[in-house]
């Protein structure tokens, strides 16, 4: 796949980098439907590492709405759609499909569009997004959130980074290559399984967290993490109200916490890390970088 822009969207903790990112979106779509002369009957998206929560449908929806509107302004046939959802194994599927979050997709769907509105069928696909998903030339537009920092696995040799539980500006320089090499490793297995299936001038999407300069031990990419590592020194003491950034953080980072530390200590974990943005927050700047890559299959 062709790497066609990146872009670095530079916001407040408290901000929303998904939101933020919705500008880049509509353009790849426009992209799409001119690259195509035009819409497939069915449009395929696919959105890898979706999880359960508010975010699982909030792109996909943005996408739909998008499409409609290109099929108002040009007076053509709305497409039907099939969304394909994946996570890993373990993800809460039963949530997203008995719960809330698709019945008020399909109802939000609807909202103002009448008998406009193409349908829509919202399936999952359960499995690691380092491995092949899809048949050959099948998907449209790939699009996944603040799921590749996920490693397929935790580097090799990271003994010596003691009482840090990722990259920390204490980390000795061979636990930054350890990590560089594995998300090189993933990453192009990642991009090469995609390419497979992405359809001839098909699109990929992915928003992650970044930093702002290539050095990894900088403020803006550690510093927030080294606060958590901080929060697991905790149940000493009680926690006090924080703010929306652990929250944020929260989205990001918990299923992986849980994993390796279990559910128990999740509210306790994310309320000492609320005391701890605040201090934080109260003598630096709190910018959030996050970086935005948009993709075609030549
Ligand atoms: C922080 S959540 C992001 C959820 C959502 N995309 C968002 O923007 O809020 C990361 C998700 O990626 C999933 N994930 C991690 N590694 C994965 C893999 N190898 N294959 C598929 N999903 C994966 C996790 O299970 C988790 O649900």
């Amino acid at each position: 796949m062709t790497c066609t822009f990146v872009f670095i969207l530079r916001f407040q903790f408290q901000g929303s980098g998904l939101q933020r990112s919705l500008p880049i979106l509509h353009d790849t779509i426009n992209r799409i439907t001119n690259d195509f002369n035009g819409l497939p009957l069915c449009f395929k998206i696919a959105n890898l590492g979706c999880s359960s929560g508010p975010n699982t449908f909030f792109v996909v929806t943005n996408i739909i709405d998008r499409v409609h509107d290109i099929c108002l302004e040009n007076n053509c046939q709305v497409p039907q759609f099939q969304v394909i959802l994946n996570d890993l194994f373990e993800n809460e599927f039963n949530t997203v499909f008995r719960l809330k979050p698709l019945p008020a997709f399909h109802s939000k769907l609807k909202e103002g569009k009448g008998n406009k509105c193409g349908s829509c069928f919202v399936s999952a696909i359960p499995g690691s997004f380092y491995g092949g998903l899809f048949p050959n030339e099948s998907i449209h537009l790939f699009h996944s959130s603040y799921a590749i920092h996920w490693l397929s696995q935790v580097p090799q040799g990271l003994k010596n980074n003691k009482l840090n539980i990722c990259m920390a500006k204490t980390s000795p320089t061979n636990v930054f290559e350890a990590y560089r090499k594995q998300f090189d490793k993933d990453f192009t297995k990642f991009l090469a399984m995609r390419s497979q299936e992405t359809v001839s001038g098909g699109r990929m999407i992915l928003t992650l967290a970044g930093r702002s300069i290539t050095d990894p031990t900088s403020k803006d990419c550690c510093a927030i993490w080294e606060l958590l590592a901080k929060s697991l020194d905790m149940i000493k003491e009680w926690p006090t109200p924080g703010i929306n950034t652990a929250y944020f953080i929260r989205a990001i980072i918990e299923p992986m916490m849980a994993a390796h530390f279990g559910n128990t200590i999740m509210d306790v974990l994310f309320e000492k890390y609320q005391e701890h943005v605040v201090d934080h927050l109260a003598t630096n700047k709190g910018m959030n970088y996050n970086l935005v890559i948009s993709l075609i299959k030549r």
